[in-house]
């Protein structure tokens, strides 16, 4: 039996690298997916690919900064495909400099992309949760938030504190049979990953150090992350909640 059958997912960020290979992934194991994204255009995309290959899935257009549009895209996804079962809080940007060289109103943006608009998804999102008593909610973070990153303090300060966010989430809605799990990729072979690259002084060699501080040799690429998310909502995670994965090739290795 496919592991999410019938069950109705949001993934933020869909129509990216990360994003749409999740909800490929998750579209294969018999879930109904919700691409949200910013772009809407990426994300139809994302939803035809799945349409096409026999799977159920609706794209909408929704910027996580702005509730109000967080709030319609939540209402539209529910009356077309059914309340909210897993909740994947993936879509993110990153501008890569030395902190000094950066001005306020990028940390502005960081800050509202990859940390204020997860929290607004959770608040649209947890209320049907708890009022159903069960729930899955997986952020991806990354391995920025565990171990540090230069060029990236700002968006590591948003990602250290999805972290903190999520266990605490996880506390509080523990006993409303809702889990709350972080998987944390490290570089990753997508657009946001060739745009950190074009911030550095010689971006192939930044992506040649980066694959060889990589204990398994390379690059990620999006679909190495699909299958742990896809763990982290199926019921085979029921009994995990407030924990933090790493999916780096052993690029970080923390207990
Ligand atoms: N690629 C990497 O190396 C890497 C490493 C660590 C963490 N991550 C994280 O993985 C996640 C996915 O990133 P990716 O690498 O697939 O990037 P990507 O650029 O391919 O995809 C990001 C998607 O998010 C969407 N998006 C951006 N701002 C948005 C907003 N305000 N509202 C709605 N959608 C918005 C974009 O349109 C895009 O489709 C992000 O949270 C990122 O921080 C990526």
């Amino acid at each position: 039996m496919k592991k999410l059958e019938n069950k109705t997912v949001i993934v933020t960020g869909g129509g990216g690298g990360i994003g749409g290979a999740t909800c490929r992934r998750l579209a294969l194991e018999g879930a109904k997916v919700a691409v949200f994204d910013m772009n809407l255009e990426a994300a139809q995309r994302v939803a035809a690919d799945i349409q096409s290959a026999g799977g159920t899935a609706a794209a909408y257009k929704c910027d996580i900064t702005d509730r109000i549009d967080v709030d319609a895209a939540v209402a539209a996804a529910e009356a077309q495909l059914g309340p909210i079962d897993v909740l994947i809080n993936n879509a993110g940007w990153d501008v890569f400099k030395p902190f000094t060289k950066t001005v306020p109103a990028e940390w502005d943006k960081l800050i509202s992309i990859n940390l204020v608009g997860a929290l607004h998804m959770h608040h649209a999102v947890l209320p049907g949760m708890v009022a159903r008593k069960s729930g899955r909610i997986i952020n991806i973070a990354s391995d920025a938030a565990r171990v540090g990153s230069s060029g990236e303090a700002v968006y590591a300060a948003c990602k250290g504190g999805l972290v903190a966010f999520s266990k605490t989430i996880a506390r509080e809605h523990a006993r409303h049979g809702i889990t709350v799990n972080v998987v944390c990729p490290g570089p990753t072979d997508t657009a946001l990953l060739a745009g950190v690259a074009e911030g550095a002084p010689s971006p192939e060699k930044l992506l040649e150090a980066f694959a060889k501080a990589i204990p398994l040799g390379r690059i990620g690429q999006p679909e190495d992350l699909a299958g742990a998310i896809a763990f982290f909502a199926s019921d085979d995670a029921g009994f995990i909640t407030g924990q933090v994965i790493s999916v780096s090739g052993g690029l970080t290795m923390n207990g």
